[in-house]
């Protein structure tokens, strides 16, 4: 059974090819100033106040050398600070030795997890990617980290973004363990979840449980079998879930001796099942697995229990091509490349408890998308509405150019549409108070401007999606990335 959602989208013809790469470029500068009032068209909601933490591989090249993924850039860290009415923007890269080091020497001298160290395979061979720190930033105990889902967080001050170091919850993590970019923080008592995917010869599923005063106070490991990539994971107010696809690593040996990058050596099996499993939040251990035919997927969305069934959301794709896809974001794209029809789809899993029965659900008429969002008063509880960020027919293509909103209830999908030449990425939902209906919020989220070339922080209204309420011009382009969240505090 499907669900079906009701809307209509644009249908446009492409009109301006490549207007998205200025995107992708490198932003080297550093910098931190407040924008000019005048400069701000709309008004900024007088209830929005806070701090918009993003994350993004904002350096691609060194030397003029490339990277050879867009998920090896440098981790460069952005604060977008809303207060009495006023905007502050301050970016700054993360010292991780990676960066500190090739800054230095101006050359390509560190593994990625899709790029070589030019020179060969010795001068690859038996060197880990090394930690990007360029995936999300989370503040949570009193700690602001960026996060990269193959090594440790990097903590980093909140008021000037300076890098204090790799940060390893005092020991709770050890020297192996990985800490994903995908956290769950339970609103209720703050305690925040996570997970690292690490292990040799066989991959182990690692899960942490941090306390709202950041306190690692539990760190469980398991087998997983060969299941050799995890991105993201959800919670409910009981149980863990994780969806693994068949990505498997089948040419280690090539790996470990330089002769192709870890990406490279790992492989999509359709042959094999995606696997759901199922953690007692109390215990770490696994209750439950079950076996779907093979599909691939990024991002979960939430996740709740009625009963005896669990219900997740999750993006979900036939196949594992995205990922060759995202190694030459840098250059034009062919018209052949459909992302409409190659990209993630929303569907809802039912997972029962008792009878180990799990349904797969499409929710049909919805947009490919990634980056789900919705209130996070929600996380572990039923949620209405969820938002992503998509791509339509508008005519500029080969980016995330709208938002899309799914109301769960009614089934009615509504599109904010950024319009000709501007570029989006992740929904970050801010609630508009304590008391506000889930939906009633914003939408902050930093847009590139190809007429501007430059990018602009942009506030779009959460409930009905048509009202761009405030369009804060800056005075750069600020490359696409992944993940960050909205905090009421402020540090400026
Ligand atoms: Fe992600």
């Amino acid at each position: 059974m499907n669900i079906a959602l009701k809307g209509t989208l644009p249908n446009k013809p492409r009109v301006l090819p490549g207007c998205e790469l200025q995107g992708y470029e490198t932003l080297f500068d550093e910098s931190s100033y407040w924008i000019d009032a005048e400069k701000i068209v709309g008004e900024i909601p007088p209830a929005l106040r806070g701090t918009l933490f993003l994350n993004c591989p904002g350096r691609n090249k060194i030397g003029g050398q490339q990277y050879g993924h867009w998920f090896d850039g440098d981790g460069m860290v952005s604060a977008v600070t809303i207060k009495d009415g006023r905007v502050h923007y301050k970016n700054r890269y993360v010292r991780t030795p990676k960066y500190v080091n090739e800054t230095a020497a101006q050359e390509i001298l560190y593994r990625g997890v899709g790029t070589q160290i030019p020179g060969g395979p010795l001068k690859n061979m038996f060197r880990a990617p090394s930690n990007a720190a360029n995936t999300s930033v989370i503040l949570h105990g009193n700690k602001l980290l960026a996060l990269w889902e193959g090594g440790k967080p990097w903590e980093l001050d909140p008021s000037t973004l300076e890098t204090i170091g790799e940060y390893n919850y005092e020991g709770g993590l050890s020297s192996m363990q990985p800490f994903s970019a995908h956290p769950r923080i339970d609103p209720h008592n703050h305690d925040l979840y996570n997970f690292g995917v690490f292990g040799i010869p066989k991959p182990k599923l690692h899960f942490y449980k941090v306390d709202s005063e950041g306190q690692m106070v539990s760190n469980t490991s398991q087998s997983v079998g060969d299941y050799a990539m995890c991105h993201d994971f959800a919670i409910t107010e009981k149980y863990a879930v994780f969806i693994l696809c068949p990505a498997f690593m089948r040419t280690p040996f090539k790996f470990l001796l330089g002769l192709c990058s870890i990406f490279e050596s790992i492989q999509f099996d359709r042959s094999e099942t995606t696997k759901v499993i199922v953690l007692e939040l109390a215990t770490g251990k696994i209750v439950m697995e079950y076996q779907l035919d093979a599909f691939f997927g990024f991002h979960l969305g939430n996740a709740y229990q009625n009963g005896e069934e669990l219900f997740v959301d999750a993006l979900c794709v036939d196949t594992m091509e995205i990922m060759g896809g995202l190694s030459d974001v840098f250059i034009e794209r062919s018209d052949d490349f459909q992302f409409l029809t190659n990209g993630s789809r929303f569907n809802r899993f039912t997972l029962n408890l008792a009878t180990g029965d799990v349904k797969k659900t499409l929710v049909e008429g919805a947009v490919a998308g990634e980056f789900p969002a919705w209130n996070p008063r929600c996380t572990g509880r039923e949620n209405r509405y969820t938002w992503l960020a998509t791509i339509i027919e508008n005519g500029t293509p080969y980016n995330f150019n709208a938002f899309q909103k799914i109301d769960h209830k009614t089934g009615e999908l509504k599109i904010h549409d950024f319009g000709e030449g501007r570029f989006t990425s992740e929904p970050n939902f801010t609630p508009m108070g304590e008391n506000a209906a889930e939906d009633e919020g914003y939408l902050v989220s930093i847009v590139y401007n190809h007429a501007r070339e430059k990018s602009e922080v942009v506030i779009v209204d959460a409930k009905d999606m048509q009202h761009e309420l405030a369009v804060i011009p800056l005075e750069h382009h600020v490359p696409f990335g992944f993940h960050g969240y909205f905090y009421t505090e402020t540090f400026v």
